[in-house]
């Protein structure tokens, strides 16, 4: 079967911004093929707060926000050449993308940054199906937040029968009083508290629109959150839909736990979304994260024919992907202890094999920790390239199952991400997590533990840290080395 066909304007917007990438997609592909695209990362003018207003001064792939469309099929490979024509070094990282170490675009770590100027091929395989992206891992927290971003999708081989494949890119833009991206980057606040919370919510690069229904439509709705900090707890008046993935990975088909689908920086859900609404109804799909600021995304409003006569009753089924199966009653622990920030128990870290106490490690732009260890961003800053690389947190055996007891020893949340690898989530304080759902970034809320487990089969340096990038910047990452 081809990839299903977008309707949806937005869709079709993204559609068509990817169309050099797509010129292949829909006809039937042999597995295995390359798929070829071009990423020009430049400066653009655009309309973020709709066309009545003017266009603003962001950075964008392909000059699109979201950057062009990368679609493909499991199995096939991808070959991206990179251009680079902002003014700072820059590299594409592939999140959620199980490749080799050499194409992770961690620059000082896996590859040197891409000069004003330069360019670099990206070359790996795709091993799985799901709903994956991209963005720059150099002064990721102002090159994401000005725009750089883009979806990739990787096809199953028989994706599940939908009448619409949709995907919501979500992103949370800091304005000015002018309209202006806020150059209030590095914030000594920002990085010490929740990170760069915006004021301005996109919805694939856009103001939100209502979303067009027609009854009893099946509808995959692949959600996003690209935000540097902003975390979404979405719930669906009405009809509620089904998750079918967690961060490109299948889940057992689950109702989302208390209504609420929770995205934080860097995380993705797949969802199956039956719409039982009659013609002429609306209902709202709001945000309840922060309480007392709850907000309503968008509508979705039912007009036209039914599409069938009743829902389609059968559960959408994902084909799983060959994850290796982590052995829990051989697997090696270690504990990783994320601590820090504003109102934490943090009295001093070390950063650059120095003990600091908290207020120099805050006129230095850091806040966190890991295992005690602040980061001092490797390769990450403006002199990219010339970053020295830190001592790894773990050393982990290739082949080897290994639990992480992560603690979570702050008032803050994080979202960890580990690159390389998919996890399962296998407690939470202590407890049995209900679908053992593999994922590549996972949030922990204030003084949680979260365990995972993995096997270490991917050989390289690989990046693990809080995907809020203002904690990433002010310290809270670390390599971990699968040797
Ligand atoms: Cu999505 Cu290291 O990042
Ligand atoms: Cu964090």
């Amino acid at each position: 079967m081809p990839p299903p066909t977008l309707l949806d304007r937005r869709e079709f917007l993204l559609a068509a911004a990817a169309a050099p990438v797509l010129s292949a997609c829909n006809l039937p592909a042999a597995a295995g093929r390359t798929r070829e695209a071009r990423l020009v990362a430049a400066p653009i003018r655009h309309p973020v707060r709709g066309d009545a207003h003017p266009p603003i001064d962001a950075w964008a792939y392909g000059g699109s926000i979201p950057g062009p469309l990368i679609r493909a099929r499991q199995g096939d490979r991808l070959r991206v050449e990179l251009e680079n024509r902002l003014a700072q070094p820059t590299t594409v990282h592939w999140h959620g993308i199980r490749l080799p170490n050499a194409m992770d675009g961690v620059p000082g770590v896996t590859q040197q940054a891409v000069p004003p100027q330069g360019r670099f091929t990206y070359e790996f395989a795709l091993p799985d199906a799901g709903t994956f992206w991209y963005h720059p891992h150099v002064r990721s927290s102002e090159q994401l937040d000005r725009g750089l971003y883009g979806l990739l999708i990787v096809d199953e081989p028989e994706p599940p029968a939908v009448d619409r494949d949709l995907a919501w890119v979500l992103d949370d833009w800091r304005l000015t009083q002018w309209g202006a991206v806020s150059e209030s980057f590095g914030s000594p606040h920002d990085i010490s508290h929740a990170g760069r919370i915006g004021n301005a919510i996109t919805v694939n690069g856009l103001p939100p629109q209502d979303l067009r229904v027609r009854p009893h439509e099946r509808i995959r709705l692949r959600l996003l959150n690209v935000a540097n900090a902003r975390i979404f707890a979405l719930q669906f008046e009405g009809p509620q839909p089904v998750v079918i993935a967690l961060d490109g990975q299948p889940v057992t088909p689950h109702r989302p736990p208390d209504g609420r689908i929770v995205l934080a920086p860097g995380m993705r859900c797949d969802l199956v979304l039956d719409a039982t609404g009659a013609a002429g109804e609306r209902h709202a799909v709001f945000d309840t994260f922060y309480p007392r600021q709850a907000f309503d995304l968008l509508h979705l409003v039912y007009e036209g024919a039914a599409v069938r006569a009743k829902p389609r009753p059968e559960p959408p089924l994902l084909p799983p992907n060959r994850l290796p199966e982590p052995e829990l009653a051989q697997a090696v622990t270690h504990q990783l202890r994320f601590e820090g920030g504003m109102m934490g128990r943090m009295h001093r870290a070390t950063l650059d094999g120095q003990s600091l106490p908290m207020m120099a490690l805050l006129r230095r732009g850091k806040a966190w920790a890991v295992n005690g260890v602040v980061s001092s961003g490797h390769g990450e800053g403006l002199h990219a390239g010339h970053g020295h690389a830190e001592p790894p947190v773990l050393v982990l055996e290739r082949g080897r199952s290994y639990v992480l007891a992560m603690v979570n020893d702050s008032s803050w949340h994080h979202p960890i991400h580990l690159h390389g690898h998919h996890f399962r989530v296998i407690r939470r304080n202590g407890r049995s997590t209900a679908h053992q759902e593999w994922r590549d970034t996972v949030l922990m809320d204030p003084n949680e533990r979260v365990d995972i487990a993995f096997v270490a089969d991917n050989p390289g340096d690989w990046m693990l840290h809080c995907h809020v990038l203002e904690h990433q910047d002010g310290g809270m990452m670390a390599v971990f080395r699968v040797a």
